[in-house]
């Protein structure tokens, strides 16, 4: 993390000072309380069509995600004065299936004690807080007030961790009085507070990121935290500062393994940021890993942030934020940044001696689906699958199975001849997406690449997911093992699909179905 916060590579300083001033004086400044989308937003050039992403404005990572009454909460790292990082807001959107978003008023905003960094939120059913009030559970949110001046100042005591409450749903919120309610002890990077319910003991725990480790603590109430145990100073990836943690259960063969997600920037598989994570045992107190090699949740460029929901039981779902801080300010859209990943079921699965989490976009996005079209036995060297199936001119989904995997690879392209490659290398046994030549590529060095992800299966047989969207595309392949998201930013949505393979590739299906935009 450069000092102050700023985010910025300085060569983009300037851009950064005229952007909000420009766009201010456009007064395009959209209004901050808007709660729905007009025909004009979310048409955009570059607009994801079935992801989140705010109407307007900067977003980063998601925050405070919890379930409560049917309802799916996400907040999120919202600057409402411009298109670039900037004094942080949480932003809020609900939604009922995970798909359709509905966009509410700022939930919180920056006040004496700082910007309103990332963190959580809980439903406290039993009012351990005492926020509760006739009967009613609080939501409660926990996340690190980051004090600019004190930052400037060259304190190391900037992030502090605070609460706020809210009785309605999480559409008013007030932050408690006494805030902050844990102290920074002295550490640079101390933030992003992932708290969860542990039963057996009936307390609280806070998952935190400590500048290069992790510091867990433990409460009855919310509000008075006492540290349990530290973990991770020489295990795992620490390439970068380590930030927004997440600790919960997944269950394997009835066998309860802890998962610690720790997301790190820079120092990504691919370069910048990324999601790494544990696996384990969690007693209430201390975090044991049950293996000591780096394990990555998404190996593509812009998967960042990620965490998942609380209050989901047993269901785990993770959403990331669609981008890399590497240039994430920088990206060629106009009235917003960013947008989130979809969102996806985590799972456990034993590939030899390795724990490994598996991810699958949510079953929800079915709801989407429209007009399948499904192609059996290709056996080509090369297909067009165009040709049979027609153009794709908006987001989709392409579900590939093969019985024997061979080198394959498929092209997303447009008649300009942007594209994007998505495949297999069996040399190298990995699977890869190239966006050296996607399209607008110029807004930064290391953008127009080829990023790979390693095949955990041995399987003969491969089974992988596409998502794509006008932006980004989601790899999924053998049950979720090998994950990646990358963006990309052609001057024309990509509408051609072509396969290709060195050998003889069998594939036994490939199904095309188009996904309908979740925007009104
Ligand atoms: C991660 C992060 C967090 C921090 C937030 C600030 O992307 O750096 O550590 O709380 O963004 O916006």
């Amino acid at each position: 993390m450069e000092l102050l916060f700023t985010k910025q590579p300085i060569k983009f300083i300037m851009k950064i000072i005229l952007v909000p001033v420009i766009i201010t004086l456009l007064a395009f400044h959209g209004n901050a309380q808007s709660v729905s989308s007009s025909s004009s937003t979310y048409n955009e050039p570059h607009r994801p069509q079935i992801h989140f992403s705010p109407e307007a404005h900067w977003m980063n990572d998601p925050n405070g995600m919890v379930f409560f009454n049917n309802q799916y909460h996400l907040f999120y790292q919202y600057y409402p004065d411009s298109t670039v990082w900037g004094p942080m807001h949480w932003g809020h959107a609900t939604s009922k299936d995970l798909i359709h978003w509905q966009n509410l008023p700022i939930a919180l905003y920056p006040d004496s004690l700082g910007y309103i960094f990332s963190g959580s939120a809980v439903v406290d059913i039993n009012n351990t807080s005492g926020f509760g009030k006739n009967g009613k559970a609080p939501l409660v949110a926990i996340f690190t007030h980051h004090d600019p001046k004190g930052e400037k100042s060259g304190s190391n005591t900037f992030q502090n961790q605070s609460l706020a409450y809210s009785l309605d749903e999480g559409i008013t919120w007030k932050k408690y009085d006494s805030n902050p309610v844990l102290k920074n002890p002295g550490i640079k990077d101390f933030r992003d507070p992932k708290v969860s319910w542990f039963e057996p003991d009936k307390k609280w725990i806070m998952t935190l990121a400590t500048l290069n480790d992790i510091t867990f603590y433990s409460s009855k109430d919310l509000k008075d935290w006492t540290k349990e145990s530290e973990f991770g100073q020489k295990l795992g990836a620490h390439g970068g500062v380590w930030e927004c943690p997440d600790l919960f259960p997944l269950t394997y063969n009835g066998q309860k393994i802890w998962v610690l997600i720790v997301n790190i920037n820079p120092g990504g598989p691919n370069g910048g940021s990324a999601t790494q994570y544990f696996t384990g045992n969690f007693d209430g107190h201390t975090f044991t890993p049950n293996q000591t090699n780096t394990k990555w949740l998404d190996y593509g460029p812009d998967e960042y942030a990620g965490i998942t929901w609380s209050n989901t039981g047993s269901r785990k779902i993770f959403l990331g934020w669609m981008s890399n801080w590497q240039y994430a300010n920088v990206v060629p859209t106009e009235k917003w940044r960013s947008a989130t990943t979809v969102p996806r079921e985590l799972g456990i699965e034993k590939v030899g001696q390795q724990f490994l989490v598996t991810s699958k976009p949510v079953s929800e996005l079915s709801t989407l689906a429209a007009a399948p079209v499904a192609i059996k036995n290709i056996k080509a060297r090369k297909f067009d699958v165009t040709a049979k199936a027609g153009k794709m001119e908006g987001p989709f989904r392409l579900e590939l199975s093969a019985d024997k995997l061979e080198s394959y690879s498929i092209t997303f392209s447009n008649k300009l001849d942007e594209n994007v490659v998505v495949g297999f290398d069996k040399a190298a046994n990995e699977y890869y997406i190239d966006r050296t030549r996607s399209g607008k590529v110029d807004f930064e060095k290391g953008f127009a690449k080829r990023h790979t992800a390693p095949r955990f299966s041995s399987r003969q047989s491969e089974k992988m997911t596409l998502i794509v969207d006008n932006a980004s595309i989601e790899l999924f392949a053998d049950n979720g093992r090998s994950t990646m998201t990358a963006i990309f930013f052609p001057h024309e949505v990509y509408s051609n699909i072509q396969i290709k393979s060195t050998s003889n590739l069998n594939i036994k299906s490939l199904v095309l179905t188009k996904l309908k935009r979740i925007w009104k």
